[in-house]
């Protein structure tokens, strides 16, 4: 017996299960792969956070289920944070939702404010998670192509005029995966005039918000005046306090839409293991040194790569922030003809832009996430590899 939903049916396929399946054959036959496909970070989760975790796993009161929304402690410390950091007053009661991990927030959201056929504008490329997320709750994305020639902001005038007016929801992200763009808030503040022109709400996905470069500090939506009225943020522990594994986010503004994903999770999951958000409240509540060192770190491997790239011809801008390189594809490939030669013949994984949306045709992204050494040593084998037929 199979029973398949047709909405899982229906899903894209997952590009990323083909590389898997190249890569074991490699591996297979003796090949040192290195993976510059996963965007997850590599460096350990600061020992002060850990600690808190191992202290609180031992107290039988933090084994229970948690209150639904998140703890009071991890709310609050979502909402210092907003205050230190972004000058923004945040209820922790009702504008501060915890989220097991962005990720599903960003999914369950869509179930959450979704009616089915509603359009949804995506951006592209973008962080594939957005347009299945709207394929799962019944919705249909749109693509809003965003501009290579101008730092992949927004492109609201190739939308149809009909898209506009029916759109009931609009994905953003910056710092961007996976274009490592960044913008300043005169980029949020349009994008909430067109919400509020559109009727149309706004959630803004700042999973990279910490990890920037050069004295650059990512903006929050929610520092434009009225912002809370037509948004929401989506913020994860992930990248910043390297806590993939963790699970742990939140989601803060608009207090219909916190209403709206608290009830469907209420109904879903019983929130995340207590221990977890006392240690994510640490995290979120330090002096954030542990985050200005590890990007510091990305920094420098992102000059190594940058200055490796340019000098070999790729056409590539120097990132403010993420734990990517969005890089041109060499004139006469397409995005997965390039990944897949690279990894057949240098042993190097890349993610093939078309992986982001069509938009992401003719590039690659690189993630951040190996040593220096790692680094160098695929771009020494990019560099023989470009020797070879006089590309690159
Ligand atoms: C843009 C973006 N948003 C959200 C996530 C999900 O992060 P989390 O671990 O909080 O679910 C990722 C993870 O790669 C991401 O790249």
């Amino acid at each position: 017996m199979e029973y398949v939903s047709d909405a899982i049916r229906n899903l894209p396929p997952y590009l990323f299960s083909e590389i898997q399946r190249k890569r074991e054959k490699l591996e297979a036959e003796g090949t040192d792969v290195i993976d510059l496909g996963i965007g997850a970070p590599d460096l350990p989760t600061p020992d002060f956070i850990v600690d808190r975790l191992t202290k609180e796993a031992q107290l039988p009161e933090n084994h229970r289920y948690p209150i639904y929304s998140g703890i009071s402690e991890f709310k609050e410390a979502v909402a210092h944070f907003y205050k230190k950091h972004y000058d923004v007053e945040l209820d922790p009661q009702t504008e501060v939702l915890a989220l097991i991990g962005s990720k599903e927030g960003i999914a369950h959201l869509m179930q959450a404010v979704l009616n089915p056929n509603d359009t949804v504008l995506v951006p592209d490329p973008g962080y594939p998670v957005y347009s299945t997320g709207v394929h799962l709750a019944g919705g249909r994305p749109v693509p809003l192509p965003l501009d290579p020639t101008n730092g992949f902001v927004p492109m609201y005038d190739k939308l149809s005029a009909s898209d506009k007016e029916k759109a009931r929801l609009m994905l953003l992200n910056y710092p961007g995966n996976p274009t490592a763009a960044t913008v300043t808030l005169d980029t949020f503040e349009e994008a909430i005039a067109f919400a509020k022109a559109h009727h149309i709400l706004l959630a803004h996905d700042a999973a990279y918000d910490l990890i920037t470069f050069s004295g650059y500090k990512a903006p929050s939506v929610m520092q434009v005046p009225g912002a809370r009225d037509y948004a929401v943020e989506l913020g994860s522990l992930s990248k910043s306090f390297s806590m993939t594994g963790w699970r742990i986010g939140y989601m803060v503004g608009n207090k219909a839409t916190i209403n709206a994903l608290a009830t469907l999770k209420s109904n879903l999951d019983s929130g995340q293991f207590i221990p977890i958000q006392k240690a994510g409240a640490t995290a979120l509540t330090s002096d954030l040194d542990s985050v200005k060192k590890y990007s510091h770190i990305y920094e420098q491997r992102m000059e190594a790569l940058y200055n490796g790239l340019r000098s070999m011809g790729f056409g590539v801008e120097k990132p403010k922030g993420t734990i990517f390189v969005w890089v041109k594809v060499p004139d006469g490939y397409t995005s997965a003809a390039f990944a897949s030669r690279l990894l057949e013949k240098a042993g190097v994984i890349v993610t093939p832009g078309n992986a982001f949306g069509s938009r992401g045709e003719g590039y690659f992204r690189i993630a951040l996430s190996v040593s220096r050494e790692r680094l160098e040593e695929a771009l020494e084998r990019l560099r023989n590899l470009s020797g070879e037929d006089g590309d690159g």
